[in-house]
């Protein structure tokens, strides 16, 4: 078998992965397992003509491929459709969706001429896991062009309630094309059934055996597969810390006071500024933390052209400047907010000394860095998780400090719990959080989706 994986970031073989779960995951899996990455370069070129033209560096196990999109089909395609339009309709906000016609047609052409790129990688007995809502139609150009092998897909985002979706302009037009693959893979089991739901109607699909549709002659499987982290990798980078000095120094100031960790890409499915406001509220109803407690945020921009994204970060430079001229005093800042992103390396000490994390998104896929934080900590004095319900990673990991992030004030008494808790309730917590993720790691993830895919035939595949 020889395994194709498309994604639309590549993480580089040398320099790592890039922000967000997807990239990260996948990079562990596919140094494990080999295979073909292919994505985009992170590169948009003028000329046309030099656009889709596979650049291969190749390593021990896995070789990495990439295209350049043209600049005159990328605004659309990255900007608009991915995450002016589909992103906010995925985390269930339609109200804050941009969508033109232009956008379709230039993620229709990305879609297209990618699967063009990639079908000359192709090998007969290839199967091919493609991720995310950037390529929700390429099964069906690659079918167009020929390919019989298996195809997956796997949704890192949630699957959103079907009235969402239902505010997307051409939602038929652009799911049917998803049902061109064989295997579709979600992150928990209320999104598979979210897109069940959807599938059957909106789309007409008729549902078969258990999780198993059926649509215009084909057959596709439906699965739940949580992406994990590797513990024992992520537990090692903790354990032997940052040598860089100024890692080390940022590190040590976060364990000499109860310091309250959050890091997100800066999206406002993240939940940022309630989490500022809860924090906010922590020290109102609280004086007696004034001076003992601080909350460090790390939020690297992302999708900066995107206007939604351009308002949160103003937004969250003001709400920091009023939390920290309302409570400062001469020696202590009550919030470090930085824009800045640091290396898994880093992040991993930071986690290490940092007694409590918030993890509070709106509506997350999974969110690894749940799973991160715990991995990190010290099994003899580790820190407590607030986690958002509406994060995947609290289907799994039930022993976290559970909140509701729109209640600003229950997110401010869980805070305060974390930081009060006994270390006995600590250690409680923690060692049946750690037993979960060792269960569900990312190797149970990577290879429980490729053995189902195996097992999918794609006998004659109608187009659809
Ligand atoms: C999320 C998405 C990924 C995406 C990542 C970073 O994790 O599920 O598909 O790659 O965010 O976002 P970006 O727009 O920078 O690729």
């Amino acid at each position: 078998m020889s395994l194709i994986v498309v994604s639309n970031r590549v993480a580089s073989p040398s320099k790592g992965a890039a922000p967000g779960g997807l990239a990260a995951a996948l990079l562990q899996g596919i140094q494990r397992s080999g295979g073909l990455w292919f994505g985009w370069s992170g590169t948009s070129v003028a000329d046309p003509n030099d656009a889709y033209r596979p650049s291969v560096v190749k390593t021990d196990k896995a070789e990495f491929v990439t295209i350049d999109y043209p600049q005159s089909s990328f605004d659309g395609f990255y900007n608009g459709m991915a995450n002016a339009a589909l992103w906010p309709i995925m985390h269930n906000r339609p109200d804050l969706m941009v969508f033109e016609d232009r956008f379709f047609d230039d993620y229709v052409e990305i879609n297209r001429r990618t699967a063009e790129a990639l079908v000359r990688f192709v090998q007969a007995n290839s199967i091919l896991w493609i991720h995310d809502y950037h390529f929700l139609m390429l099964a069906h150009y690659l079918r167009e062009r020929g390919v019989k092998q298996p195809i997956g897909f796997f949704f890192h985002t949630p699957f959103a309630s079907r009235a969402s979706i239902e505010c997307l302009p051409r939602h038929t037009q652009l799911f049917e094309k998803l049902l061109s693959y064989d295997l579709i893979g979600f992150q928990t089991q209320e999104d598979l059934e979210a897109f069940h739901d959807y599938a059957v109607s909106s789309l007409g699909a008729t549902p078969q055996q258990t999780n198993v549709l059926e649509f215009a002659g084909n057959s596709i499987r439906l699965a739940v597969f949580p992406v994990g982290i590797d513990v024992d990798d992520y537990a090692r980078m903790a354990d032997s810390g940052d040598t860089n000095p100024s890692i080390a120094l940022l590190r040590r100031a976060l364990s000499e006071i109860n310091t309250v960790i959050g890091v997100d890409r800066l999206d406002y499915s993240k939940g940022l500024p309630q989490r500022f406001a809860a924090y906010d509220r922590l020290l109102s109803d609280h004086p007696e933390r004034k001076g003992t407690v601080q909350f460090l945020q790390i939020a690297p921009p992302t999708r900066s052209d995107v206007p939604a994204y351009q308002q949160l970060r103003n937004q969250l430079a003001g709400m920091a400047g009023d939390i920290n001229a309302r409570w400062s005093t001469p020696t202590w800042t009550p919030i470090r907010y930085v824009n800045e992103s640091y290396s898994p390396r880093a992040l991993a000490a930071f986690f290490r000394a940092s007694r409590v994390c918030c993890v509070t998104p709106l509506r997350d896929g999974m969110n690894l860095v749940a799973k991160e934080y715990v991995a990190a900590q010290n099994p003899d004095d580790p820190g407590v998780l607030v986690l958002s319900h509406f994060a995947g990673a609290a289907r799994e990991l039930d022993a976290a400090l559970t909140v509701n992030p729109y209640d600003v004030g229950a997110t401010a008494r869980a805070l305060e719990r974390a930081l009060s808790m006994s270390h006995g309730e600590r250690l409680e917590r923690w060692l049946s959080m750690i037993e979960t993720l060792r269960r569900n790691d990312v190797a149970a993830w990577f290879d429980g989706f490729i053995a189902q895919l195996k097992r999918t035939r794609a006998p004659d595949r109608v187009l659809v």
